[in-house]
């Protein structure tokens, strides 16, 4: 594949199946990154000299380039924060907090990465809000339930378009559709979708939208959180300082424009422009492509587990890059460390996910468009040996 020799990670014999915590580097990526460090390391929106001028310039293609990536109406509707987790904590904090009243409902799945839990359980000691959740079955949200689980009381529904445990692959535009007909408005964490699909925001018709850029070839410590303008217009910053304003006296603070009112600080701009490349790398892929290889691979990888009588599968039913298992009598963190001793990365234990304590811990394989079917032989290799597998647990 035209992208593998990119990958200088790669030729290290290392199989990597953990790319639903962040994903490798593609060198162009790493080269833009050193170009800013190495050549024009100036601050943003501060200097009036040249440098300073391409930093701006740079930050301003990543945008547009984000926003054509998503398909929102304008730039301005991208923020550039940390993560997933920043972005959700800013809209739940910078927006919510204020539209909520008390004795409205909040509807989330417990399947949510705790990133899409815990600040809205946070806000519920704040202010009297309840939070309802949708039940799943067989791994996948019940849709039904959660319509029936809709009150005149209801609204916001904050659900992940993918899970990032079991891949859990939710139907976002009708959620949305439903959602609006009730006047309920709906946040989308798309860090496990936004690297694997097209997104297309006004197709879906979400309120906000969130995903991190290093779990799709970009550099960590950028994030970003996607709102309608409307909405944005509404919502106050949820960190105050430099950069976030235009004047401010003892008595007043006039805000900056959107999105700078909810950018205080200099921003990670070596990651920004990073993440401009990143999103050039991907459309040259193709997000059809990424999403169509990663498939095949999966078909193939469930049906060589299924071969092993001693592998317990949990998501068979679930679309997304993950698999889940099992191994009776094995802990996950132990498996886990037996495939790292073949060469093999996986993540175990409850993947910052699995709300509650009876929740099983699991062996997760999460796959990208780089990984091939050479590199599943090895882990099917791995997990066939039995023998080697009791013993190094024992
Ligand atoms: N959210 C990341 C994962 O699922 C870290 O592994």
């Amino acid at each position: 594949m035209k992208s593998k020799n990119s990958f200088e990670m790669k030729e290290k014999n290392i199989v990597y199946f953990d790319n639903a915590a962040t994903t490798f580097k593609p060198k162009r990526v790493v080269d833009k990154i050193s170009d800013y460090y190495n050549n024009y390391s100036a601050n943003s929106h501060r200097g009036d000299y040249d440098i300073s001028f391409k930093v701006d310039d740079e930050i301003d293609y990543t945008r547009d380039n984000i926003r054509k990536f998503i398909n929102s109406k304008i730039k301005e509707e991208i923020i550039f924060t940390k993560n997933t987790t920043d972005s959700i904590n800013i809209v739940v904090f910078g927006f919510f907090y204020n539209y909520l009243n008390d004795g409205d409902e909040v509807i989330l799945s417990s399947s949510e990465h705790a990133s899409n839990i815990l600040p809205w359980m946070i806000l519920s000691t704040k202010k009297k809000i309840k939070i309802v959740f949708v039940d799943s079955v067989n791994e996948k949200l019940n849709l039904n339930d959660l319509f029936n689980k809709i009150t005149d009381k209801t609204k916001i529904i904050s659900l992940a378009q993918i899970t990032n445990v079991t891949g859990d692959k939710r139907d976002i535009k009708k959620i949305c559709s439903i959602a609006h007909e009730n006047n309920i408005l709906v946040v989308v964490d798309a860090a496990q979708s936004a690297p694997h699909m097209k997104i297309d925001v006004q197709d879906l018709d979400c309120d906000f939208l969130a995903f991190s850029a290093h779990k799709m070839c970009g550099p960590t410590g950028v994030g970003i959180l996607y709102g309608k303008y409307n909405l944005l217009k509404k919502m106050l910053p949820f960190t105050y300082g430099g950069g976030m304003n235009l004047n401010y006296n003892e008595e007043s603070l006039e805000l900056a424009e959107i999105p700078y009112r909810f950018e205080s600080g200099t921003p990670n701009i070596a990651g920004i422009i990073g993440f401009g490349e990143t999103i050039d790398y991907l459309n040259e892929i193709g997000m059809d492509y990424i999403e169509r290889h990663v498939k095949y691979l999966k078909r193939y990888l469930l049906k060589e587990l299924e071969k092993i009588p001693y592998i317990k599968i949990y998501n068979k039913e679930c679309e997304g890059s993950t698999v889940i298992i099992n191994i009776d009598g094995v802990l996950s963190g132990d498996l886990g460390l037996y495939l790292n001793k073949r060469g093999i990365c996986v993540r175990s234990g409850k993947h910052c996910a699995k709300m509650g304590d009876n929740k099983e811990d699991t062996v997760r394989i999460s796959l990208y468009f780089y990984n091939t079917y050479e590199e599943i032989d090895l882990l099917i290799e791995a997990l066939k040996d039995k023998k080697s597998i009791y013993e190094f647990v024992k």
